[in-house]
């Protein structure tokens, strides 16, 4: 999908106040288009975190609605292409009520959690698995159905906007603690990916006829241990690093009593086993598809200005 032709063509990014979405709608106007951001929340509110400096554009119109509830998508009437950036399972209902009927062209992400939490003994990413792959199906069978062509990203761990709660609490408790608890060696791979890698990735695919009706695993362009990676946040943050090594359950321990803020309810004993994990996945597709080349890691610690 290009921009030529008569007019600007329209896309509706559902998720737009992420920290994709922070990079994505930004180059989406830049590319041209117009875009339909939706979210939950008002468009101050969900725009708050993304700084002052952060570009709003006239070509971007906010819409609030929760995709939980998709009766009444009027707000996309006549957009071309659909960029899903919210949870994977939302989708589907939402295409199959016709919210997407003049949609031809749809990006959405799953993630690669449905691999690397597959064999989870814990009930709440038990379930994150179950909606991711019910997600994937019903995404292929969905626009399908409606003569949509579709592309899945299966991205990494994603960092980048200083949104994220990946690399940003391991930078919270460098700050309070000065130090960070490791489990084991640290030896487990880690491929963090930059949000604005993803954003790209986003437009270069409405471009790609290869891409249509595909699934990527889109992965970072630097794999790294785990104690690797924590290191390089230690310095982004100005700070020596200091790993410590701690019993997996005391991590654990910390991690439930973490769990019972409202804000880090999904943290459980699996993260602190997954430390010894790798977790490396390929994006030599998407590099022959659409030109997919991630940066190396570089860590951002602050959030936006
Ligand atoms: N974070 C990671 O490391 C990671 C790794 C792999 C894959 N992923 C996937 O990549 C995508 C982006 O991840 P992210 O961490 O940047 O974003 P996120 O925090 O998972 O959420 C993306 C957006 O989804 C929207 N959303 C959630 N429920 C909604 C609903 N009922 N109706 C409408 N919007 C809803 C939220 O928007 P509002 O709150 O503004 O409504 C939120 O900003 C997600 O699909 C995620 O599952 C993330």
């Amino acid at each position: 999908m290009t921009t030529s032709g008569p007019g600007p063509k329209t896309v509706v990014v559902t998720g737009a106040a992420s920290q994709v979405g922070f990079f994505l709608l930004p180059r989406l106007a830049a590319a041209g288009f117009r875009v339909v951001a939706v979210s939950r929340r008002p468009q101050a509110e969900a725009t708050a975190s993304f700084g002052r400096g952060w570009p709003g554009h006239d070509s971007t119109r906010w819409v609030t609605a929760d995709l939980e509830r998709p009766a009444g998508t009027t707000w996309s009437d006549g957009s071309h292409a659909w960029i899903h950036l919210g949870p994977l399972h939302l989708l589907p209902p939402v295409l199959d009520s016709g919210g997407a009927a003049s949609v031809r062209r749809l990006v959405a992400f799953g993630s690669t959690s449905r691999f690397t939490k597959a064999r989870s003994t814990h009930p709440r990413e038990r379930k994150l698995v179950a909606e991711l792959e019910a997600g994937e199906a019903g995404l292929a069978r969905s626009c399908a159905a409606r003569d949509i062509g579709w592309t899945l990203f299966r991205p990494t761990l994603i960092y980048g906007a200083g949104l994220d709660r990946n690399v940003m609490v391991i930078v919270a408790a460098i700050r309070r603690f000065g130090v960070f608890p490791l489990v084991g060696a640290g030896q487990g791979l880690r491929q963090p990916v930059h949000a604005d890698d993803l954003a790209a990735a986003c437009v270069a695919a409405l471009d790609s006829p290869a891409s249509v009706d595909r699934a990527y695993d889109l992965s970072g362009g630097e794999v790294l241990a785990y104690r690797e990676m924590v290191s390089r946040i230690f310095a982004a943050a100005g700070r020596s690093p200091r790993l410590v090594p701690v019993p997996a359950v005391a991590v654990g321990f910390a991690l439930w009593c973490l769990s019972r803020l409202p804000r880090y309810r999904d943290f459980n004993i699996e993260m602190a086993r997954r430390m010894a994990d790798d977790m490396v996945f390929s994006h030599a597709e998407a590099t022959r598809d659409f030109g997919y080349r991630p940066r190396s890691f570089q860590p951002v610690v602050e959030r936006p200005g």
